[in-house]
């Protein structure tokens, strides 16, 4: 079984933790991240092969910092620690932190002594990223430095004893040259798991488990269009057939196209039972003069709900409700939870499976978004499907600031549709966390032919991100953003004037409402 080659990633609260386990499974290593303070008995009855202890925005000195009990590095399986991890080891162990006279920010030069264990056939000179105020000043016994930089003198340390290793800069992030094969080195040659976890085996193992689970019961799963719910739906048909039911409903606030392609597909390609509601009026009906962003989400959530659970009752007696759930979602990371999620009411299936009665079925829950992709195009779902960016539940109708109305809709579709298609044509689009057009309602100047306009304007927002959580604006090319601005200014009837939206998040969002 895959999933005995494990490794445990015990979280202090950094902002990378989640890297490091797409680091790990990008080696083909099964890893779950769990809160720092996770008790002994559990740790031991996770049974990791290695465990890693991530980084952290606190120092080892501070009288609240994170701490964990000496027992989990004597567990006899191999350690990694990360920056702050490095520094607990040497806390822990009898060594010496200090506050460093210069905080380390950024790129610096690493020098490899000891050319093994996680080091093992890497250049002996490399670029990696260092972020910490502290440093180690004094090694614990039986310690010694494998590495270092012109700041610290320690960059790395390893007890080979012990299997027990320290690095002082971040492995994870992409600006560390190296970093993937160095945590790559430690799960396969230091904590000698097998790289056994792929999509393949995912897919052999959760089509047993959902067989086994779902037995001769029926299973709903709301279709979005969007790549967890089909991946979900995918997943599930692969395992138990018609037993699934999906229900798709076009509530009028999708992309261009959307609604067509993903009927599609699960009718055409997987022949899977698809209810498909087609609820555009009445969407637009309750969304009339509603202004007010977390109101509009609440009508759409609140109108989906009854759509599904009208659909649902069709069926007569169902007792699973599927979720495209990642891991993301999952992960608790106690008290560290960054500027997260609850600043906008995500819309999802939310209070659906008490309301109905029904077990929830979340396939997806140990997944990061990549691996989703990969599973997706495994299962044989078109690359339109499995790799189309994040899209919000209430849709276009929070890309939409004020009113939602069928013109206003119809002049963001297709501006959107513009967009989408000329940064694909730029080789842009996978490369970007999330690229789109919002409508502003406001209305300025200009002049088209010898004709003054007065007509409103079209923002266009485009945005590089790992996860959602934070995101910084693309800086597309100029000739791009070019032809969007000509396009939609000479398709799209009724504006006149395109910007360009420069903010970063935090402090701003990625989606306008
Ligand atoms: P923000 O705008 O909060 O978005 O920076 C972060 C990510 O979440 C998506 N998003 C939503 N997804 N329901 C969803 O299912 C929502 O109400 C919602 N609001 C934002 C957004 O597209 C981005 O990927």
């Amino acid at each position: 079984m895959d999933r005995e080659e494990k490794i445990l990633i015990l979280d202090f609260g950094s902002q990378y933790t989640q890297l490091i386990a797409r680091r790990v499974r990008e080696a083909r290593v099964y890893c779950e991240i769990h809160p720092f303070n996770m008790k002994i008995q559990e740790i031991k009855a996770f049974g990791p092969k290695g465990i890693i202890l991530s980084g952290s925005p606190w120092s080892v000195n501070n009288p609240e910092a994170p701490l964990i009990g000496k027992e989990v590095l004597e567990l006899g399986v191999p350690i990694l620690g990360i920056c702050y991890g490095m520094q607990l080891i040497a806390h822990l162990l009898g060594g010496k932190v200090t506050a460093a006279s210069n905080r380390e920010y950024g790129r610096a030069q690493l020098e490899i002594l000891e050319g093994e264990g996680i080091f093992q056939g890497l250049e002996r000179v490399q670029t990696v990223w260092m972020s910490h105020g502290d440093r180690i000043e004094r090694m614990p016994a039986g310690f010694q430095a494998i590495a270092r930089s012109e700041n610290s003198p320690i960059a790395a340390f390893r007890d080979r004893e012990k299997r027990i290793y320290g690095v002082q800069f971040h492995p994870e992030v992409v600006h560390t040259k190296h970093g993937k094969a160095m945590l790559r080195n430690f799960a396969l040659k230091v904590c000698k798991c097998k790289p056994r976890w792929t999509m393949r085996s995912f897919i052999e193992n959760a089509t047993v488990s959902l067989k086994d689970r779902i037995g001769p019961e029926k299973v709903i799963c709301a279709l979005s269009g969007g790549v967890d719910s089909s991946v979900t739906a995918a997943l599930l048909w692969r395992a138990v057939g018609d037993k699934l039911h999906c229900i798709f409903v076009d509530n009028g606030l999708l992309r261009e196209g959307e609604a067509k392609e993903v009927t599609q597909v699960f009718s055409r390609t997987f022949r899977a039972n698809l209810h498909f509601v087609d609820a555009r009026e009445v969407f637009l009906e309750r969304l009339k003069g509603v202004v007010d962003p977390e109101a509009k989400r609440k009508v759409i959530g609140e109108e989906f709900i009854r759509i599904f659970e009208r659909e649902a009752r069709k069926l007569g007696e169902v007792k699973f409700l599927a979720q495209g759930t990642l891991y993301p979602d999952v992960i608790e990371s106690v008290s560290f939870k960054g500027p997260s999620a609850t600043i906008k009411s995500h819309h999802n299936v939310g209070g659906l499976p008490e309301a109905m009665d029904l077990e929830l079925v979340e396939p997806l829950r140990e997944l990061f978004k990549d691996e989703v992709r990969e599973l997706g195009r495994e299962l044989g779902l078109p690359p339109a499907i499995v790799e189309r960016q994040p899209f919000p539940g209430p849709g276009l109708a929070i890309r939409i600031v004020g009113e939602v109305t069928r013109e206003r809709l119809e002049i963001l579709r297709k501006a959107d549709s513009i967009v989408i298609e000329e940064v694909k044509r730029a080789g842009l689009y996978r490369k970007l966390w999330q690229s789109f057009a919002v409508y502003l309602p406001v209305r300025s100047v200009g002049v088209m032919g010898d004709e003054r306009t007065y007509e409103e304007v079209i923002a266009v927002r485009a945005v590089t991100s790992e996860d959602g959580m934070t995101a910084d604006w693309a800086r597309l090319p100029d000739a791009l953003l070019r032809r969007i601005s000509n396009r939609i200014i000479n398709e799209v009837a009724g504006i006149n004037r395109v910007v360009y939206d420069i903010s970063s998040k935090p402090p701003s969002t990625i989606e306008w409402e």
